[in-house]
C-alpha cells in the first residue's frame, strides 16, 4: 500500500509540473502577448462618423469606414497602438479631447487659428473647401452671395457654420450631422446645403437623389488635420512621423485612391 502511495504523488507531482510548464508556455509566447487587450496600448479615436466618404458607418451600422478610418488605422498602427474609434457629435469633439476622454481627432477637421487655440493640429493630410448644393430648379442661387435672403442648412460647429454666418441676410438652419442637413433640402426646409465639397459630391453620387446640384463656386480652401491634445505635445510629433512614413511607402497613396481614384 506504501508503494501505491508513492506512486500516486509521484503521478500528482508529475501532473503539477506538466501543467505548469503548459501553462508557461502560453504565457510566454510572444506573439500571445502582443494581442492581449489587457496589455496593448489603445489610442482613443474621436470621430463624427456621419461624413462620407472621410467617415462613416456601414449599412448594417457598426463597421467604421471612410478615408479618414483607414488612415488613423493605419497612423495608429504605424505609432503602436490599437485604434479604439468612438462616434460623437462633432461639436462635442474638442471638448472631448480636452477633457481627457480622446487621444485624437479625426473627423475631416479643418485646421484654423480658433481650434488651433485649443488642440494641436497634425501637419494637413487632405485638402478641401466648402461648397454648396441646391434643388436643380432652383435657378437663383449661383454663388456664395446668392445666399442673401436664403435659408440655408449647415452642420453645428463647422467651418461651413461659420462661413456662412458670415453672409449678411442668409439665414442659418443649424443640424447635429451633415445627413440631417441634405434631409432639410430634400424636404425643402432650405434653399441649400453648404457643406465640405468631397461629401456633397459624395452625396449626389451615392444618394441616387435627382433633383440637386452642386455650384461650382468653392467658398474656401481649407486643410484637414489630426488633432490632439495640447498638454502631449509628444502625441503631433509620432502623428506627424506616422503621416510621413505613410506617405513614403505609399500606403498613403493607396488609400487616397481606393476612396477618390485618382482625383
Ligand atoms: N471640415 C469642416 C470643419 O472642420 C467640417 C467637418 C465635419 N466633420 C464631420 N465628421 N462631420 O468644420
Amino acid at each position: 500500500m506504501g508503494n501505491m502511495k508513492k506512486f500516486m504523488t509521484l503521478c500528482l507531482v508529475a501532473l503539477l509540473a506538466l501543467a505548469t510548464l503548459a501553462a508557461g508556455c502560453g504565457g510566454g509566447d510572444k506573439k500571445d502577448a502582443k494581442t492581449d487587450p489587457k496589455t496593448e496600448k489603445v489610442l482613443r479615436i474621436g470621430t463624427n462618423a456621419d461624413f462620407a466618404p472621410f467617415e462613416f458607418q456601414d449599412v448594417n451600422g457598426k463597421e467604421y469606414q471612410g478615408f479618414d478610418m483607414d488612415l488613423i488605422r493605419a497612423v495608429a498602427k504605424e505609432m503602436g497602438y490599437k485604434a479604439e474609434i468612438q462616434n460623437i457629435n462633432f461639436d462635442g469633439l474638442i471638448p472631448a479631447l480636452e477633457a481627457g476622454n480622446l487621444d485624437v481627432i479625426i473627423s475631416g477637421m479643418t485646421i484654423n487659428d480658433e481650434r488651433k487655440k485649443k488642440v494641436d493640429f497634425s501637419d494637413p493630410y487632405y485638402k478641401s473647401g466648402l461648397s454648396i448644393i441646391v434643388k436643380k430648379d432652383d435657378k437663383s442661387i449661383n454663388k456664395f452671395s446668392d445666399l442673401k435672403g436664403k435659408k440655408v442648412a449647415v452642420q453645428i460647429g463647422t467651418t461651413s457654420a461659420m462661413e456662412v454666418k458670415k453672409i449678411e441676410g442668409a439665414e442659418v438652419k443649424e443640424f447635429n450631422s451633415s445627413a440631417d442637413t441634405f434631409l432639410e433640402l430634400k424636404a425643402g426646409g432650405v434653399d441649400a446645403v453648404v457643406n465640405d465639397r468631397p461629401v456633397n459630391d459624395y452625396y449626389i453620387l451615392k444618394s441616387g437623389v435627382t433633383d440637386v446640384r452642386r455650384l461650382e463656386e468653392l467658398l474656401t480652401s481649407e486643410d484637414y488635420g489630426i488633432a490632439s491634445s495640447k498638454k502631449k505635445p509628444e502625441m503631433k510629433k509620432q502623428i506627424d512621423a506616422a503621416l510621413k512614413k505613410l506617405r513614403d511607402n505609399g500606403e498613403y497613396d493607396k488609400i487616397f485612391k481606393k476612396w477618390f481614384g485618382n482625383a
